[in-house]
């Protein structure tokens, strides 16, 4: 018997009929309602058809030459049907339109040609999601970190960070993008499997198999580990988008370290992320290159995301923290105490800051995380499971 309950929008009649029959085709769903045209304000009544169906997927075509109609349909419809789950149809070839259909409230985004196996996999891994995580359609939000030079602190930060938002929140993952990943070696883990391995497989991708390659802390946060060595094939940034599709609709928060990482890829997890931050000292050098870095990452505009950490921060006289930020060119979020044995000790001992009892670099890292989370409301929404009874 059909379980979900499916719209289809697409402007091309053929490519709705084929989508409709790939719906049916899965077994597990059924399609109710089918469009043939888009909704672009609140008021179209299409948005009202579909609230009184209520349907619990939208599938919806993105058209090759009309991406920002389609993106703006998808905030529409995602802002008016908070509950059903968006799927976004579309060309991989175009990240930009990748990163802009999740921001806009996609929930997934499914590469044309479609195949009724692609879909029926997408109905299995919301309906695996909605079980585990419980995240009822929300996504999650990317955090990247990134240093103005290497040794700054951004794997630091980025692993403290990761197990702050853990203890406060749960559902976090620490994704390691760095060249060579030490955030490994910071959580004393011996991962048997990296961000790579789950690149290599995106096609079988699913909730079950991408937590078979994290490898997890003791307090829960989940580690997509870094390459083990600097000559690992590197994806392509639709690749990488695709991950993090994924990674957003299974975790409530995902940190990713970037340090020492600047290429297509850093630049796209930068556009999908909530926040960046950019790690630098109080010198010099790194306020100069956290200036050319946001320059860089800033090419696709999405300033008012980015902003400055002030790692092994201490009282300088004459040192205003103004100039660091017209330095810099951003705006100051955070400044994270100078402690060097205790921060050396941490990273050689393999037991982060988070788990040991510094109260002020504890402090610093929680309130990073509560900083980074003020907006966060928990959103409770009513579930449904894809095996659901009666
Ligand atoms: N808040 C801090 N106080 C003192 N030393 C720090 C601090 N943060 C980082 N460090 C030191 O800086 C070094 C580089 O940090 P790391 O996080 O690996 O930087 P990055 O990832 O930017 O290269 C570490 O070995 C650590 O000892
Ligand atoms: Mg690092």
């Amino acid at each position: 018997m059909p379980e979900l309950a499916v719209a289809v929008l697409a402007r091309d009649s053929e490519q709705r009929n084929i989508l409709q029959l790939m719906v049916e085709g899965t077994r597990v769903a059924r399609a109710v309602l089918s469009f043939g045209s888009l909704p672009l304000s609140p008021a179209d009544p299409i948005v009202r058809r579909l609230q009184e169906e209520h349907p619990d997927v939208l599938v919806l075509d993105i058209p090759l030459n009309d991406a920002p109609s389609a993106l703006r349909a998808i905030e529409v419809l995602h802002q008016e049907l908070p509950r059903t789950a968006l799927f976004a149809v579309g060309s991989l070839t175009q990240p930009q339109t990748i990163v802009m259909a999740m921001r806009s409230g996609a929930r997934e985004f499914l590469e044309r040609p479609l195949t009724t196996n692609m879909l029926l996999e997408a109905f299995v891994r919301l309906s695996t999601t909605q079980k585990s995580a419980q995240r009822n359609g929300v996504r999650g939000k990317v955090f990247a970190i990134v240093n103005a030079k290497g040794g700054c602190g951004a794997t630091t930060i980025a692993v403290n960070l990761a197990l702050a938002l853990q203890a406060a929140h749960g559902q976090a993952a620490l994704v390691d993008l760095a060249p060579l990943g030490h955030a490994a070696l910071h959580l004393n883990l011996r991962p048997s499997f990296t961000a790579y391995d789950a690149i290599r497989n995106l096609h079988r991708l699913d909730s079950s198999l991408l937590e078979s390659f994290t490898t997890r802390h003791a307090g829960g946060l989940q580690l997509l580990a870094g390459a083990s060595s600097p000559a690992e094939v590197q994806p392509s940034p639709s690749e990488v988008a695709r991950l993090f599709d994924l990674l957003a609709s299974y975790f409530q928060f995902v940190v990713v370290d970037l340090s020492t990482r600047m290429d297509a890829i850093t630049r796209l997890v930068c556009d999908l992320s909530q926040t960046v931050l950019i790690v630098a000292g109080t010198d010099v050098a790194s306020l100069w290159s956290a200036a050319r870095i946001q320059q860089f990452l800033c090419e696709n505009n999405g300033r008012d995301r980015m902003h400055l950490v002030l790692n092994r921060f201490r009282k300088i006289q004459g040192f205003q923290e103004s100039e660091a930020e017209s330095a810099s060119g951003l705006s100051l979020l955070w400044k994270v105490p100078n402690h060097y044995p205790a921060v050396s000790g941490a990273i050689d001992r393999g037991v982060p800051l988070m788990q040991q009892n510094r109260s002020d670099l504890t402090r610093a890292f929680t309130g990073l995380a509560e900083k980074l989370t003020e907006t966060e409301t928990a959103a409770k929404r009513p579930t449904w499971s894809l095996f659901k009874i009666g």
